[in-house]
């Protein structure tokens, strides 16, 4: 396996990839992520034409804030009009962006049902239309990001024949199909008919991805180029740099500390403090206490009580002795 990887013209340094989350894999979080070490490529949430073109500025403003410390940084965006996808994938490149990637593969309702997201895996033709008209539009790299299928394990293969031959650089695949959602298990057999349906684009797998373990089973199982991670480097963000250092062959470091924990996660929270201002900030942290507490012994009230904080001087008292930093 690969311990580089090159997409299009974009050399990455890792295979490994932070996949998009929409509300979690912002601005203040890439770049805790990257500190660690190990990540190749992260990606903006989803973005819609509609927002990027319309949006008020402050929201769209946030939505893709980046830094030099938050590179390289993919964005992704979303939709079924064509040419509104590409005017978008315009819009993103000239804001910067090092590769721009469709979403294909979003199970939710309100998008699914009405053709977005996973919802052209049941139309795909138009699936190729939007792709092939961001490809016209754009010169950095264009990635597709799917699942299997609608309701079955192939489509994606078949796609992912038709995106190679009209320039797209490479796509990812989530080894569900749509009507799966987050149940079941991942079809790993079904994710390299995908890598040995396409002659030479990088093909990266997703899915259940949560140990050094998985992330072997993954790249040994499927032949993948590259491997996403979403979920589980939300809870333990050394998962990432631990991967990339199994995958040169360097020796596994031992788990950080709980002081080393609280240390990153009162980081995070600066700097959502900084990006989003207090009052927002706090509110929007209270998901992040629930993660990084993980493994960590906590009282129900003491939880209760952190989770009714409403200021950056209570958080900077309570939390990190909560979790036996300070
Ligand atoms: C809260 C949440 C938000 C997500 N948002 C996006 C998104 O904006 N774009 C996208 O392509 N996938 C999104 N996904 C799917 C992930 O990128 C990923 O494909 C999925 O979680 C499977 O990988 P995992 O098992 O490593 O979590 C989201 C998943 C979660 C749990």
């Amino acid at each position: 396996m690969n311990e580089s990887l090159k997409i299009g013209g974009l050399a990455l340094q890792s295979p490994v990839w932070l996949a998009p989350m929409a509300g979690y894999t912002d601005l203040p979080f890439r770049v805790g992520i990257r500190s660690l070490g190990g990540l190749g490529l992260a990606f903006t949430e989803m973005l819609s034409p509609e927002t990027l073109l319309h949006g008020r500025p402050s929201s769209v403003n946030s939505l893709v804030a980046t830094g030099p410390e938050d590179q390289p940084l993919g964005y992704q965006v979303y939709g079924k009009d064509p040419d509104l996808v590409a005017r978008a994938a315009k819009w993103v490149e000239a804001r910067g962006a090092a590769l721009v990637d469709i979403n294909m593969g979003c199970p939710q309702k309100q998008l699914s049902a009405k053709g977005r997201g996973a919802g052209l895996l049941r139309t795909p033709d138009l699936a190729v239309r939007i792709a092939q008209r961001v490809r016209e539009s754009v010169r950095i790299p264009l990635t597709v990001k799917l699942r299997l299928g609608w309701d079955n394990t192939e489509t994606a293969a078949e796609l992912a024949v038709r995106f190679e031959e009209l320039g797209v650089d490479a796509v990812t695949v989530h080894g569900r199909t749509r009507a799966q959602g987050f149940s079941g298990t991942v079809n790993l057999d079904a994710i390299r008919k995908v890598v040995e349906s396409v002659k030479r684009i990088p093909v990266i797998a997703n899915g259940d991805v949560v140990s050094v373990a998985t992330a072997r089973e993954m790249f040994e199982r499927t032949k993948c180029a590259g491997i996403m991670l979403g979920r589980e480097p939300l809870k333990n963000p050394w998962l990432i740099r631990d991967i990339a250092r199994d995958l040169r062959g360097e020796a596994p470091l031992p788990p950080p500390a709980i002081v080393e924990r609280v240390e990153f996660m009162t980081q995070h929270f600066e700097r959502m403090l900084a990006f989003s201002g207090e009052a927002v900030a706090v509110i929007r942290f209270r998901k992040w206490i629930r993660l990084y507490l993980r493994g960590i012994p906590i009282e129900r009230a003491l939880l209760a009580r952190l989770m009714q904080i409403t200021t950056a001087a209570d958080w900077r008292r309570e939390v990190p002795r909560a979790l036996g930093g300070a």
